[in-house]
């Protein structure tokens, strides 16, 4: 006799969820989301949306060299450069229009932001408009795309303010708390979603025979103490001083007033990084360094830094610029860059007491 449906969700628990025992789609959880009235029709057809063109991303990276999509999007004089003043690559490129294309015609959304391009795009009068903004960072770790190295897409959802109508770019200006949504998906050896409706984070398995995502982690939890740190050291010299003494007491380990010996993961990929993080724990961060503190940072508030921060607080841990929770930021400009710190909770609070203690006595 087949097992009954079972209808009570599993317990809150970084609990992977072992294949066969039950089955619960993507498409399944956003129905539940909804019965349970935390999230709407539209709200759960937009990540549909971006499930979908994930998925179709997914396939463009899986295919790498056979299917023509490595390396740069332009090439010498006539290299292709977006907003962020960075070469684009061609998956970057390609990814932005699967994304474009697949959020244009649902009837969801008032509007697209992307880093990949200069300002917002209303969705165009052809189509009905809706009440929600979309963000996103169509593909993320673009340097690993040649390399074969995991890449991802990360995304945001807002309300728009005034619904139904032209999105400009100041209705994107909100800070992250007002995030509905948020979540990302790795293309690496699994495709995986990562998702919070603000009701906890949890993963999703692509079952590429199927083609849909399968719940596999309900309830992601960031253990609060860690013993690993991820930073691109190479930038060391360039740090601000609290983040030189911060990394330096790491780095000093048993012997150091931290006492105990920390381990370095760096994968260049934000999403990959922050998986692991929200797999096993440890601490993120792309602090301001000298050669991009005339931008406020690297990594982009609105693309990467907002999403990847409510996804980290959804599963426990913190996130922060180093002096502020990085959620309570209020946006000034769309490709907005701000310095980065997040994952397990008790680290994150050791990097911002470092910079408290050096703003107090400077
Ligand atoms: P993107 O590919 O979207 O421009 O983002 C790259 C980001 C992020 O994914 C990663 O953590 C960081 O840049 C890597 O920076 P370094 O090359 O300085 O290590
Ligand atoms: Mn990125
Ligand atoms: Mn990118």
């Amino acid at each position: 006799m087949a097992a009954p449906f079972n209808t009570v969700p599993p317990p809150m628990t970084n609990m992977p969820i072992t294949a066969g025992s039950q089955s619960i789609s993507l498409t399944r959880y956003l129905i539940e989301e909804q019965r349970a009235g935390r999230i709407n029709a539209d709200l759960r057809l937009l990540i549909e949306v971006v499930a979908r063109a994930c998925k179709t991303i997914s396939i463009a990276v899986g295919k790498g060299a056979l299917g023509g999509v490595l390396g740069d999007a332009g090439t010498g004089d006539e290299a292709s450069i977006n907003i962020q003043g960075e070469a684009q690559k061609k998956l970057d490129v390609l990814s932005n229009e699967i994304l474009l294309e697949a959020n244009a015609w649902g009837g969801h959304l008032a509007g697209l932001a992307s880093e990949e391009m200069d300002t917002s795009q209303p969705i165009p009068d052809a189509y009905p408009r809706g009440n929600y903004l979309l963000l996103f960072d169509p593909l993320d770790g673009s340097s690993n795309i040649d390399v074969n190295i995991s890449v991802g897409t990360i995304f945001s959802v807002l309300r728009a303010p005034d619904g139904g109508t032209h999105a400009q770019d100041e209705h994107f200006l909100q800070p992250g708390t007002a995030q509905v949504a948020a979540g990302y998906c790795t293309y690496g050896p699994s495709t995986m979603l990562v998702l919070t409706v603000g009701n906890g984070t949890h993963a999703f398995t692509l079952d590429r025979e199927i083609g849909s995502f399968v719940m596999t982690t309900r309830g992601m939890r960031i253990p609060a103490e860690t013993k690993e740190f991820a930073v691109n050291m190479s930038n060391q010299r360039f740090w601000e001083a609290p983040m030189q003494a911060y990394v330096g007491d790491l780095l000093a380990g048993s012997q150091g007033p931290r006492g105990k010996d920390f381990n370095m993961r760096w994968v260049a990929s934000m999403v990959a990084d922050v998986h692991r993080i929200l797999t096993r724990g440890g601490i993120f961060s792309y602090p301001l360094d000298s050669k991009c503190a005339a931008k406020g940072g690297k990594l982009r508030l609105m693309y990467e830094a907002n999403p990847m921060s409510l996804l980290v607080e959804q599963a426990g841990g913190a996130a922060s610029t180093g002096r502020q929770r990085m959620l309570e930021v209020q946006p000034t400009g769309l490709h907005q860059r701000v310095p980065v710190f997040l994952g397990s909770r008790s680290e994150v609070e050791a990097a911002e007491r470092y910079h408290a203690e050096h703003d107090a006595s400077a």
